[in-house]
């Protein structure tokens, strides 16, 4: 699809159905029926950027700070073993306290003990550290580009360097990472046009993992005052992925499930086809809101699977044997 199409394709005045259904083949032709399930672990929402739309921002004084020690990382790794699960997800905040070579050991200690896939999703760090922790047994790490609008991208991420992002996920590429990234949409300022875009960077970057949740404003930010995004949007945005860069992995976000109760199953039925619940300690999972409303912060990890095995079988859907690597380079078939 060109520029053009995808532009009228995220129209809200266009019936989303007939890409809906092609999207939901395109994911069934080329990844399958399998649902890959990654447990997520939010292990430090301490940060030291200031996105505007982010609740864990370092200038927001009423987040509770917390950090899990290895040991408490560990467990949760653990956990992911007990329910099945073949991927952690470790994701925080840029801790200075957890920086990557602090991260390594516990990596290392997750990799060894358990031997699961290991993807992180811990921000902007240099070359140098990123080879390091792909040396130490990282497979898969995630930084969404969050808009391809530079003017956006600016007013969005004070403290960041637009050029600098994309740096970031050149040397991720380099250094042997299986690389994700993806944007929010519906932020204020975002017009279709950089909707499309987006869509074709993600096509562009060849990437392994995209990942897409619509933009819920959070109250104790700058952004507070602003609409959001749609289910709508969110469910066109995931389509139109699914259509134009075919074989990537794409979760049913969390923040989907957020903004509506079957948010997430209608995700898996447009193209999406990972699913990300949360195996974080419950005490800390109020503590790590990116945004109001978050689904799950009360359920225990065993609860949330249970959910997540319900879920497939009302959808028809199975969870995906495997690791769930990326299939960009792999053999079709
Ligand atoms: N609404 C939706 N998604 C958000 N994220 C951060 N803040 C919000 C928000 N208010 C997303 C960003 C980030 C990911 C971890 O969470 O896209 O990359
Ligand atoms: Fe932490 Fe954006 S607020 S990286």
């Amino acid at each position: 699809m060109n520029k053009k199409e995808l532009i009228d394709a995220l129209s809200p005045g266009t019936d989303p159905a007939p890409f809906f259904a092609l999207a939901d083949k395109v994911r069934r032709d080329n990844v399958g029926d399998g649902v890959h399930v990654r447990g997520l672990i939010e292990f430090s929402n301490t940060c030291r950027r200031n996105c505007r739309y982010c609740g864990i921002r370092a200038g927001n004084p009423k987040v509770r700070r917390y950090r899990l020690t290895k040991e408490e990382i560990l467990a949760c790794a653990r956990t992911a073993v007990s329910l099945n699960y073949r991927t952690v997800v470790m994701q925080s905040g840029e801790d200075p306290a957890w920086s990557p070579r602090d991260v390594i050991p516990v990596l290392e200690a997750v990799k060894k003990e358990t031997g699961l896939a290991i993807t992180l999703s811990i921000g902007e760090h240099s070359r140098e550290e990123y080879k390091a922790l792909r040396a130490a047994g990282a497979d898969r790490f995630l930084l969404r580009f969050e808009t391809s609008d530079r003017e956006l991208f600016k007013a969005l991420k004070p403290d960041s360097d637009y050029d600098r992002r994309f740096a970031c996920l050149a040397w991720l590429k380099e250094a042997g990472f299986q690389v994700g990234s993806g944007v929010m949409a519906g932020l204020p300022g975002q017009t279709l046009e950089s909707l499309a875009d987006d869509i074709l960077l993600f096509k562009k970057l060849d990437l392994d993992m995209v990942g897409i949740g619509p933009f819920i404003p959070n109250p104790d930010t700058p952004l507070a005052g602003s609409a959001g995004g749609t289910l709508d949007l969110g469910l066109r945005m995931v389509a139109l992925t699914r259509i134009v860069t075919v074989n990537t992995h794409i979760p049913a976000t969390t923040a989907m499930g957020t903004l509506h109760p079957q948010g997430r199953q209608r995700a898996l039925q447009c193209g999406a086809n990972v699913l990300m619940p949360n195996i974080s300690p419950v005490e800390h999972r109020v503590d790590y809101s990116l945004y109001p409303g978050k689904i799950c912060v009360s359920d225990a990890a065993d609860k949330c699977a249970g959910c997540v095995d319900a879920m497939l079988k009302s959808l028809g859907r199975t969870r995906a044997e495997g690791y769930g690597h990326s299939l960009k380079n792999a053999p079709k078939g």
